[in-house]
């Protein structure tokens, strides 16, 4: 079993990422060989400064490392492996237009002023479909947003495989949490919790204080009626299932007996419960992560290392899709 992941480094990690990816991804450091990334290339197909782009992926890198990602994983930077780029252009030969034209992400991003959106954007999941092939990966766990681009990539895996003859990439499979597939806003339980919203009030960032925790939870948008016997009642009441879910996730429970347990109370009574188990698991984290963050040089180091372990995993794989295509190198 090879695990691949990547996080694109823009804006802040969340609740969403930790309980929809991180979180798995600690867990699966004894079930195989594990390599996560920072998806730097990615991030140039947004908007970023120089700056940003630089300080996110150090302190990304430091985030994951609080998390408990530790030596028995390869950690690195994307950027620093050129592998992942070579493979995406011999990928891009494989690659149609069609298919990326039906990716929900690329719609989304690009909005109605498509001829305005980077080449970048529109190419985005060839770079990942390349991240995962380029180590042979068997299991990728990710949120369920990414699900198209995993079936993208395993149709870009098959058809590269016939077009050449090879049997070079296996198909991998996308690992997706059961607790937390899909965490939502906070203040509109039918949108994701995302790093793009406009509003911090939306989501719980993983370097928020205890107060500013505590706070939001506080403003969570709900509705006035108590919480049912039944977790299959919340259907129809997207923002108090959402809290519910983030509640039984990050507890490790199964949510039916969450809502047991707050049956028949308000949200007056959920809300600081609520709070107080997220900041039991936050809290911890946040104080590893502002202890890595004074020495940012030892994390740099430490993504230099696992760039290089990276980079043999990856050679050749690499050489032998050149070799499939033709390429004299
Ligand atoms: P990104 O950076 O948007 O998110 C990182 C991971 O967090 C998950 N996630 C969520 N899970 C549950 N609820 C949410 N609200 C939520 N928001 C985000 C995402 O599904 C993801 O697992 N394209 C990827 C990065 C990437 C990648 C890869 C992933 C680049 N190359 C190769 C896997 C393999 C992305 O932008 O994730």
């Amino acid at each position: 079993m090879r695990v691949v992941s990547g996080i694109q480094t823009t804006g802040n990690l969340h609740l969403g990422n930790y309980l929809g990816a991180i979180k798995q991804w600690v867990a699966m450091q004894d079930q195989g060989e594990c390599l996560f990334f920072l998806a730097d290339l990615h991030a140039l197909t947004g908007t970023v400064t120089p700056q940003e782009l630089a300080n996110s992926t150090i302190e990304m890198a430091a985030t994951l490392f609080a998390a408990g990602i530790d030596d028995r994983s390869i950690l690195f930077n994307q950027a620093r492996v050129p592998a992942h780029a070579e493979l995406c252009w011999i990928l891009q030969g494989t690659a149609r237009m069609g298919w990326l034209n039906r990716m929900t992400q690329w719609k989304d991003k690009a909005g109605k002023n498509r001829d305005g959106a980077s080449v970048g954007l529109f190419t985005y999941p060839v770079l990942q479909a390349a991240d995962i092939l380029v180590y042979q990966a068997t299991h990728v766990p990710v949120g369920e947003d990414q699900k198209q681009h995993l079936e993208l990539t395993r149709d870009i895996a098959t058809k590269f495989n016939q077009d050449f003859g090879v049997e070079l990439f296996p198909l991998p499979e996308p690992l997706i949490s059961k607790a937390a597939p899909r965490i939502m806003s906070l203040r509109d339980g039918n949108a994701k919790m995302s790093k793009s919203d406009p509003s911090d009030l939306s989501r719980i960032n993983l370097i928020d204080s205890d107060d500013t925790i505590a706070a939001k939870c506080r403003k969570a948008k709900t509705d006035p009626e108590p919480l049912p016997d039944s977790f299959d009642a919340l259907v129809e009441r997207p923002e108090a299932r959402n809290l519910v879910t983030i509640f039984a996730a990050l507890a490790d429970r199964d949510p039916q007996s969450v809502v047991e347990e707050y049956a028949g109370q308000g949200f007056g009574a959920f809300k600081p419960a609520l709070a107080d188990l997220t900041i039991s698991v936050l809290g911890p984290i946040r104080e590893r992560l502002t202890a890595l963050l004074n020495d940012r040089a030892e994390v740099g180091a430490r993504l230099a290392k696992g760039a290089a372990r990276a980079s043999a995993l990856a050679a050749p794989t690499l050489k032998a899709a050149q070799q499939a295509v033709g390429l004299q190198v």
